[in-house]
């Protein structure tokens, strides 16, 4: 046995609900910060109960999520648009399945994708983007809009949120039917910060399920929002490689630490 069967023995035993996960990470497909893409553990949502969720997809697959905060705005991660061409990207609005066209859907194109000018893809840090639609979103029943925090807020540790998304149930990939959320609450900054080694700033927001029954830190949707109360308080960018690991919590963007610069952008845009 070479010293990587015996590494992965050790980590089966360590977390054995998720052998397909370690042995996925030792293949090289684990790679932390980009894989922050799964609901583990959570339910189907109500379809069309979260009409602001955008999906946002590359050759007809669903690649990240989004929030819908103007009739012609969508709020998501830098890291689901750098080094891409957002010319290839569709925006689906109104949508539950993640790949059936259903007649709620509104299908866009973007006119403009604003990566937050200091995003750093090492680092995490800024990870946000703005999406210009191609037109109009037409409000309706399955098409709405989700407010962004006042400027500065900091949701407290403990506050109750929610996260929703389409990505994968599973390490494996294994595809949602619909879309899926799971209740989360946030942690204190400073302790994540423990967790993450230092990589955790004023600007982000760490939140986990706090249940071990709920496979909790691996509930994210990359570009998918934090939802606390009214308002998508954070955007889903980096969390750990392994699902039910306390040892990285999932990390958000703190929309509020970056309302100047939303508010900035679309100004200029017009
Ligand atoms: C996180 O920890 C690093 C290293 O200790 C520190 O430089 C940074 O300021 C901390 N971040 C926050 C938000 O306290």
């Amino acid at each position: 046995m070479g010293p990587g069967w015996s590494r992965l023995l050790a980590l089966s035993l360590l977390f054995p609900i998720d052998p397909l996960g370690i042995l996925a990470f030792l293949l090289g497909w684990g790679l932390p910060g980009c894989k922050g893409s799964r609901i583990i553990g959570g339910r189907e949502a109500k379809p069309h109960s979260r009409p602001y969720m955008a999906s946002v997809r590359f050759l007809g697959e669903h690649h990240c999520g989004g929030v819908l905060f103007m009739a012609q705005w969508v709020l998501t991660a830098a890291h689901c648009f750098f080094n891409k061409d957002s010319s290839h990207a569709l925006v689906v609005l109104g949508a539950h399945s993640p790949s059936d066209p259903e007649p709620t859907q509104q299908v866009f194109r973007i006119q403009r994708s604003i990566l937050h000018p200091y995003y750093d893809p090492v680092s995490h840090q800024n990870d946000i983007c703005l999406l210009k639609l191609n037109r109009k979103a037409v409000l309706s029943s399955s098409v709405g809009l989700l407010k962004l925090p006042r400027e500065g807020v900091d949701p407290e540790q403990g506050t109750k949120c929610l996260v929703s998304g389409w990505g994968s149930l599973s390490d494996f990939g294994e595809s949602p039917q619909g879309l899926m959320e799971t209740d989360v609450s946030v942690l204190g900054r400073e302790s994540c910060n423990r967790s993450w080694k230092g990589q955790v700033s004023s600007k982000m927001v760490c939140a986990n399920s706090g249940s071990w029954k709920h496979n909790g830190f691996c509930t994210a949707d990359s570009g998918g929002p934090l939802i606390c109360g009214e308002a998508a308080q954070g955007i889903v960018s980096f969390s750990g490689t392994w699902c039910g690991d306390p040892s990285t919590p999932d990390v958000y963007t703190l929309v509020s630490a970056y309302i100047s610069w939303i508010q900035c952008v679309i100004q200029e845009s017009k």
